[in-house]
């Protein structure tokens, strides 16, 4: 997710689960051709499984990237055929796509032929005008026969113009039985279902349809939700998972990214939204974000942990008393 899931976001994220799959924010073709794109890639190991997010519609472009992220460790290479937004259509890649199923699996099939990694697509059930039920089936065909490993479908219809790639996550209905039945005429390919997925409940209610569920704003705000992952989805015991030692795992991490040249609100962001649902989030947010970064070093995470904990533990106090 653009502005999201960096590097920090997913480190972050690896530190709950092992089992859960990463995705990129979406790099366009020209910005890793002709762009830094060694900063661009850089990640850290641990976070594998991790997908590259590739925005693009020139085959061999897009080919050219898969190959340097193939060199790179990444584990799988997506395309991004789901981005409404008008920068992107102007680039002729994300959601117009939709409408160009050939050029996809053109687009699917020379990667495949020059790399090792599965490639996949993440996609819509539709745009504009376009009939879902008719237009996914085809588009869907065509990419399959092209060899796609996997399909992730946001289960929305995207509008190209006249609203917001924000208002596209929200305005048009979500059709989750349209993508499990997508899962039933094309069985052999694994569809991971996207749109609007927030609790455990949901998640093993869409596992029973399709083959995997694919977060994106419920972690962002509130990335403890997968404290849970382990032992809700996967069946492995987290007994013993404590967040002090997480935020300890991770200031180790900050502190060698810091000493690299990362700043600290880069290293803070993705912590911002922990604790979202106890009654003492407003004390650790407050504590992260009104602070001058300039007189902090990686620290200050344990600090204002600490604070946040008595702030909590008094709150308890109060209520029982
Ligand atoms: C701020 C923001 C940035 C996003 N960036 C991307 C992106 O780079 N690539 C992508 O495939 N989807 C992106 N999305 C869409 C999400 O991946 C997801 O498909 C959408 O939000 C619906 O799922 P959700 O209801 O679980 O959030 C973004 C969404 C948000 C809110």
């Amino acid at each position: 997710m653009m502005e999201y899931t960096d590097r920090h976001f997913r480190f972050l994220m690896r530190l709950f689960s092992s089992n859960i799959r990463l995705y990129t924010e979406m790099i366009s073709v020209d910005a890793l051709i002709y762009g830094d794109t060694k900063s661009l890639l850089n990640y850290n190991l641990s976070e594998n499984p991790l997908a590259l997010q590739l925005g693009g519609s020139d085959p061999e472009k897009l080919t050219q990237c898969s190959i340097i992220a193939e060199s790179y460790g990444y584990n799988e290479i997506n395309l991004n055929i789901g981005c409404p937004s008008v920068r992107v259509k102007s680039g002729n890649f994300g959601a117009c796509l939709m409408d160009q199923p050939r050029l996809v699996a053109k687009c699917v099939k020379e990667i495949k032929s020059k790399v090792k990694i599965p490639v996949t697509v993440k996609c819509r059930i539709g745009i504009d005008n376009q009939d879902p039920e008719i237009e996914l089936k085809k588009f869907i065909k065509h990419i399959t026969e092209a060899g796609v490993d996997a399909i992730i479908i946001h289960a929305r219809k995207a509008f190209l113009s006249g609203i917001s790639p924000k208002k596209n996550r929200e305005v048009p209905p979500l059709i989750y039985d349209l993508v499990y039945e997508i899962k039933e005429l094309f069985s052999s390919t694994p569809i991971v279902i996207n749109g609007g997925i927030t609790s455990y409940s949901d998640i093993k209610g869409h596992l029973n349809k399709v083959d995997g569920v694919m977060l994106g704003r419920a972690i962002i705000q509130d990335p403890m939700l997968l404290a849970n992952v382990d032992e809700e989805i996967f069946g492995v015991s987290n007994h013993d998972f404590d967040i002090r030692v997480l935020l300890e795992q991770y200031l180790d991490y900050a502190y060698l990214q810091h000493s690299s040249g990362v700043s600290i609100p880069n290293l803070i962001r993705p912590i911002i939204n922990f604790f979202y649902n106890t009654p003492s989030a407003k004390v650790w947010r407050k504590n992260l974000t009104s602070v001058n970064y300039k007189e902090v070093n990686p620290g200050y995470i344990l600090e204002s942990y600490e604070t946040y904990s008595e702030a909590l533990q008094s709150h308890i106090k109060k209520t029982a008393a």
